[in-house]
């Protein structure tokens, strides 16, 4: 393809360390869709002939042909997927195929295959959290007044509901959609035409191309075209975000299931046994979500490490981007399907979660507030009286309420028998209705607005 200016072939250690052909194949119909979009725009320009433009269009559907029935060769000679079909095509449809590398270079192709291919993983991602989000919304419902411990540090801090909980990851799905559906728009703009790095002295149509494969337009800079990878970025930090809030969740469940918590059974589907002990129920696939979000962060390191020393325009360090973003795309699809299977098929065991926000003194903060509500305390005088009575409990080694009315008196008199009615869990949860609390009169109403939002209604 280049050897007119050349003497001797490449050495064996270059084709080898040139060759991007075993991962770039993966581009194969974004680089069939866009050169189709440049063919016609040459014929309708008047660049090539009607003739040669048909005959390349239908050469190109000839090759995908083949890549569909049969897969894509990897000749390491013909270094990566654009010169692999082009040299296909010249095969099949012999010296025209030589005018479809009119107006544009491998620059430009790369950087709109790129695009074309990472705006698909941005719908894939959108769609992948649509799914998560709608398991998530109907185990809320679901659970939106079934009590668990809330906590803080890991230690036992206020009863909350397993709905509100279930609906925080929610919020954070919610917060990944807009992230991707944010870095779609913005790569959304065609850098086909900026050719090798300049621009090009045919007289080209880039609204046309642009149109042709769903951009909202041509990119403004041919240099920036060719040199831009913040596409690729801005979708592996949505990436990596995604994966760090479903790395969290996997947490949650891994916690949950072991033993001394018990809160959760995961689905058989989505876990393994061991080969030694009979008993154990692993929960891998969280531990695999948990491990993959580290190799999806990985990826965005990698792609910014890349990309942060390359002055303009395009250089060949800038080929090791396809790696990190097909391998990130991969386990972030995996990932997500595998949390959302989770979220559908766990059996929650809230009497044991019930039970548990028992333990720890988790209304503490119910008779405090209470204090302050009935009888006016300051509420720093409140926490510290509460402290007395959590003292005392703990000594006897029973919960709160589990307290007589006259040793709650004999820390402070002011306290009367209606405090037993705030020191329930149940009374405790109910009470935090305040916008975005854990009340399950809350929960019932951001599960409407969610549905609403993922439109289920
Ligand atoms: N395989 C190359 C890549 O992925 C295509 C662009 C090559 N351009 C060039 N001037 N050698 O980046």
């Amino acid at each position: 393809m280049w050897g007119g200016r050349f003497a001797a072939g490449p050495s064996a250690i270059m084709r080898e360390i040139n060759a991007s052909i075993p991962f770039d194949k993966a581009l194969w119909r974004q680089d069939i869709a866009a050169s189709k979009a440049h063919v016609a725009m040459l014929g309708a320009q008047g660049i090539v002939t009607t003739a040669d433009a048909l005959a390349i269009r239908d050469g190109l559907d000839a090759v995908a042909a083949e890549y569909e029935a049969s897969g894509v060769p990897e000749d390491w000679d013909l270094e990566d997927i654009h010169m692999t079909t082009e040299s296909r095509l010249a095969e099949l449809i012999g010296p025209a195929a030589g005018r479809l590398h009119t107006a544009r270079s491998r620059n430009d192709q790369v950087a709109t295959d790129f695009r074309l291919w990472v705006r698909d993983a941005c719908d894939q991602a959108l769609a992948g959290l649509h799914a998560l989000q709608t398991a998530l919304v109907a185990r809320a419902g679901e659970h939106a007044a079934s009590i668990m411990p809330g906590f803080t540090h890991l230690q036992t801090a206020q009863p909350v509901t397993l709905g509100h909980h279930l609906l925080a990851y929610y919020e954070m799905a919610a917060r990944d959609v807009s992230r991707f559906a944010d870095a779609r728009a913005r790569m959304n703009r065609c850098p086909l035409g900026a050719a090798a790095l300049a621009g090009t002295g045919f007289a080209i149509d880039r609204h046309m191309t642009a149109q042709a494969l769903g951009f909202a337009g041509p990119t403004a800079n041919s240099l920036d075209s060719v040199s831009d990878r913040d596409f690729a970025l801005d979708y592996l930090m949505a990436a990596a975000q995604c994966a760090l809030h479903l790395s969290r969740l996997a947490e949650e469940f891994i916690i949950w299931a072991s033993q001394p918590f018990g809160f959760v059974t995961l689905p058989d589907s989505l876990s393994t046994g061991s080969s030694i002990m009979p008993q154990k129920k692993n929960p891998d696939a969280a531990e695999l979500v948990r491990g993959h979000s580290g190799r999806i962060i990985g990826a965005l390191t990698s792609l910014m490490i890349t990309m942060k020393g390359l002055p303009l325009a395009y250089s060949k360090d800038m080929q090791d981007d396809k790696p990190p973003v097909f391998e990130a795309a991969g386990l972030l699809t995996l990932c997500l399907a595998a949390m959302t299977g989770m979220v559908e098929g766990a059996t929650f065991r809230t009497q044991r979660m019930r039970a548990a926000a028992e333990l720890g003194y988790a209304t503490a903060t119910d008779l405090a507030d209470w204090l302050v509500r009935q009888a006016n305390i300051p509420f720093r005088e409140a926490h510290h009286i509460t402290g007395s009575a959590v003292k005392l409990a703990e000594g006897r080694g029973v919960a709160l309420d589990a307290l007589t009315l006259a040793e709650l008196q004999a820390i402070d008199p002011r306290i009367d028998d209606r405090v037993f009615a705030a020191l329930s869990v149940e009374a405790s949860v109910a009470s935090r209705a305040s916008h975005g609390g854990t009340a399950p009169a809350q929960v019932q109403q951001r599960v409407a607005e969610a549905r609403a939002a993922l439109g289920l209604e």
